[in-house]
C-alpha cells in the first residue's frame, strides 16, 4: 500500500533552556491511502502540536513528516504556499470562521 502520511523520528521541543517542554518525543508511524486514523491521548500529550506540524502550521524540532513523496519539513516560502494551497486542506474544531464574511467574499 502507498504511504498517504510517513512520520520519521520527530521531536517538538516548546520553550528555551530555562523552560525546556518536550511535546514530541521521538515517534515515528505510516498511514496508508484509504486508511482512517484517529489520534487518541490524554490531554497535554502532544495531539495538537503533533497535528499542527503535519498541518505545517508549526516545525518539527527534529524529525522529517513525508506527505505523498514529499519532505514537508523541509518547505518554505513560496513552496510552503504552495503546498498550502494546493495539498492541504484542513476542518479546525472550533471552525475559525468570520460570521461577516460569505465564502465567497473569503
Ligand atoms: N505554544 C506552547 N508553548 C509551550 N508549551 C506548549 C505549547 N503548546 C503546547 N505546549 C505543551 O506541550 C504539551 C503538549 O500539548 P498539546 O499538543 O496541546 O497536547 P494535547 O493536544 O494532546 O492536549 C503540553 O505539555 C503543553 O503544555
Ligand atoms: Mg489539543
Amino acid at each position: 500500500m502507498e504511504n498517504v502520511l510517513k512520520i520519521d523520528k520527530i521531536e517538538k521541543y516548546y520553550g528555551n533552556r530555562s523552560c525546556l517542554t518536550k511535546a514530541i518525543d521521538n515517534i515515528s508511524f505510516t498511514v496508508t491511502n484509504g486508511e482512517f486514523v484517529a489520534i487518541m491521548g490524554a490531554s497535554g500529550s502532544g495531539k495538537t502540536t503533533l497535528l499542527n506540524c503535519i498541518s505545517t502550521i508549526d516545525k518539527v524540532t527534529s524529525g522529517h513528516i513525508y506527505l505523498g513523496n514529499k519532505d514537508i519539513t523541509e518547505l518554505k516560502g513560496n513552496d510552503l504556499n504552495k503546498f498550502r494551497r494546493e495539498e492541504l486542506g484542513f476542518i479546525f474544531q472550533d471552525f475559525n470562521l468570520f460570521d461577516t464574511l460569505t465564502a465567497y467574499e473569503k
